[in-house]
């Protein structure tokens, strides 16, 4: 049963719930860039973006990656353990874009031989910044053995959506993904979905994310809607 507002975020609206270690997660329309300064609505984000996290989460649990996702409560809320967020973003790279060619001589669309993995420290006031293994340690954001964890989950997952995501006609130039801790467990949290992943058209190379909005290139509601029509056919 959905009770008081605990938490509200950018693009989701946490729940708290007469269980104490569930929450549900209701993802809104509202859409965020550059620390919240850039802001609007798109009709039916939060019901794609809910989608395709589910079937990610779904999935991701199916290879053996413990995930925050229990269940859909309806079409854009889903029930969630409560995690002890880590504030840790971390971003695997496959094809170089955003952030790391602006910050590096690295040509946008560099396909990168290995994986790279970023870690930035979640936080609007400080526009989060890319961190490495001893600033996070000496922040007491996690413990060096976490951070180990983190990274090698990531690489897994990178793994598996790479491979899931090139059978749906789609490239994975980078995402980010959040961990929580809960019962002695990472677990991975937030969502993965248009929001949080870079996706290309295989075919076209055209965004089919959020860097539509960020950078003004052109219809959101119609990419993620493309997005979902591939990954949660069952929906339409
Ligand atoms: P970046 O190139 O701006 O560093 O972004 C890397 C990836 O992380 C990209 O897929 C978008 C995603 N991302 C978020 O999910 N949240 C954020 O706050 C930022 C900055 C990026």
């Amino acid at each position: 049963m959905k009770k008081e507002i605990l938490y509200s975020g950018k693009a989701k609206t946490i729940y708290k719930t007469d269980k104490q270690k569930e929450l549900i997660a209701d993802f809104r329309d509202s859409l965020t860039a550059f620390d919240g300064k850039k802001k609007n609505e798109v009709k039916r984000k939060g019901y794609f973006n809910a989608q395709i996290s589910k079937k990610i989460f779904e999935m991701l649990e199916e290879s053996g990656i413990k995930t925050h996702f229990i269940k859909m409560v309806s079409d854009t809320e889903m029930l969630v353990d409560a995690v002890e967020i880590i504030k840790i973003e971390v971003i695997p790279r496959n094809i170089a874009a955003g952030s790391i060619t602006k910050k590096y001589p690295i040509k946008p669309g560099t396909q990168f031989q290995e994986p790279v993995i970023v870690m930035d420290f979640k936080s609007d006031e400080y526009a989060d910044p890319m961190i490495n293994e001893d600033i996070a340690v000496a922040m007491n954001l996690a413990t060096r053995e976490e951070i180990d964890q983190l990274k090698n989950m990531a690489l897994k997952i990178n793994k598996i959506l790479v491979d899931y995501l090139g059978t749906k006609n789609l490239l994975l130039p980078d995402f980010k993904l959040e961990f929580g801790r809960v019962d002695g467990n990472i677990v991975v949290a937030d969502e993965i979905s248009c929001d949080t992943c870079r996706l290309w058209d295989k075919e076209t190379g055209d965004s089919l994310d959020k860097d539509l909005f960020r950078f003004d290139k052109g219809d959101l509601s119609k990419a993620y809607e493309e997005v979902a029509r591939r990954i949660v056919p069952e929906i339409f």
